[in-house]
């Protein structure tokens, strides 16, 4: 008898190469982690507190699949307030951002179905559709002085027959943000071909040297109608400091909710109650924690900028917007054995850029939702590891 099995979707998938890098350095007291995409702040308290008010008050059974009705009302009139009205019955509230990108795939794609990615992207969203059988065909964004679509390739990539893109802005990890111009084209071209728009929307909040001081990067659902084929997926960790209650939503035309609503009820039946109960809270009172975390960030961002471009061999852009820099280390061929020295020789954990696609190879990646002081000790170290190499 042969040996027992994963299906050969799931054998095939790339397992994560920033975990790699982590394991080799993870829980050593000596390793300064900015590995993984995470604030390095707690939740606020505020938040924290309703989770244990709704504990307290005995909150611990199943709840609707789509989620509690005053959170759906709750993220509508967020949502609706940046992007013009969304509806309550297009909201379904998710366990976690990652989750939500699973149901999407669930919901869309069918064996076979050909994905377009544009990449450098965050390992989930290539893997996520291969589970369920699809084709990913990947469009490089092009670096230059920046990290810019292409958007010709894009829309040769998008032919007809194509099932969905899979878009995130802004991106991780390049900080790439999608223009307004852009998105009106793409919409252009998937409404003409049928094909659907999977917008990952989990960073719209984090931009940075807006022209209008604008709140918020452009979204397709600031140009969609409701029928329109586009879900956008999104989640409370990055905006509020959830890293760990895994929440997030999804906004999608009202005709697939039931649809969705199915497969939420096999998936995870409904996030936990206490946990959509501080989800109420951070979406209707979380306003400051959000203009807290853009101010935090965009200082951190142009400090360890300025600090990692004075070092030799590294190249950085400036990053729109999300929470990392993406930078390039010249004559560095495998920064995955780059990342793994650097957490075994310097006590310092970044993520290898061949973790986003091929096309990441030759940088590395720093999450800077962090303090200045640890950001200044990790680029001294940095620095110290490049001049003995
Ligand atoms: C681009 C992107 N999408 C989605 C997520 C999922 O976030 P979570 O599962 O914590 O809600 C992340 C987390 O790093 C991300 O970087």
């Amino acid at each position: 008898m042969k040996n027992p099995a994963a299906r050969f979707a799931v054998q095939s998938l790339g397992a994560s190469r920033i975990r790699e890098v982590a394991n080799v350095g993870i829980g050593r007291a000596d390793v300064l982690p900015f590995w993984f995409g995470e604030p390095d702040e707690v939740t606020p308290a505020f938040i924290r507190d309703a989770a244990k008010q709704a504990l307290d008050a005995g909150d611990t059974f199943y709840t609707h699949n789509l989620g509690l009705p005053q959170l759906r009302e709750a993220i509508s009139h967020y949502l609706s307030a940046l992007h013009g009205p969304i509806a309550t019955e297009r909201i379904a509230v998710t366990s976690s951002g990652v989750s939500a990108l699973m149901l999407v795939s669930q919901l869309i794609v069918n064996p076979g179905d050909r994905v377009v990615a544009v990449t450098p992207l965050w390992p989930n969203l290539i893997e996520i559709p291969k589970i369920l059988g699809a084709e990913m065909v990947q469009v490089p964004l092009q670096f230059g002085h920046t990290w810019e679509l292409d958007m010709q390739r894009l829309l040769d990539a998008l032919t007809p027959g194509t099932r969905a893109v899979y878009l995130n802005s802004p991106n991780n990890p390049t900080g790439w943000v999608i223009t307004r111009a852009q998105q009106e084209v793409i919409l252009a071209h998937c409404r003409r071909h049928g094909i659907w728009i999977m917008a990952d929307d989990v960073y719209e909040r984090l931009v940075y040297d807006t022209a209008g001081g604008q709140a918020c990067a452009p979204s397709f659902l600031d140009l969609a109608t409701p029928e329109d084929r586009i879900i956008s997926a999104n989640s409370f960790s990055k905006s509020w400091l959830m890293t760990g209650w895994r929440l997030g939503w999804l906004a999608a035309p009202a005709g697939m909710m039931a649809d969705l609503g199915k497969l939420i009820e096999y998936n995870t039946s409904c996030a936990p109650g206490f946990v959509q109960r501080a989800g109420i809270v951070a979406v209707e009172h979380g306003a400051e924690i959000i203009a807290h975390s853009v101010t935090r960030y965009q200082t951190a961002r142009d400090f360890l900028y300025e600090r990692l471009n004075a070092l030799p061999r590294i190249l950085s852009p400036k990053p729109k917007g999300a929470m990392y820099l993406f930078f390039r280390v010249d004559g560095e061929r495998d920064t995955l054995a780059l990342c793994k020295q650097l957490v075994r020789e310097a006590g310092l954990g970044l993520a290898p850029g061949s973790a986003f696609g091929p096309e990441g190879e030759g940088y590395v990646r720093w999450c800077f939702a962090s303090s200045l002081e640890r950001l200044d000790e990790g680029a001294r170290r940095l620095a110290r590891f490049l001049e003995d190499r």
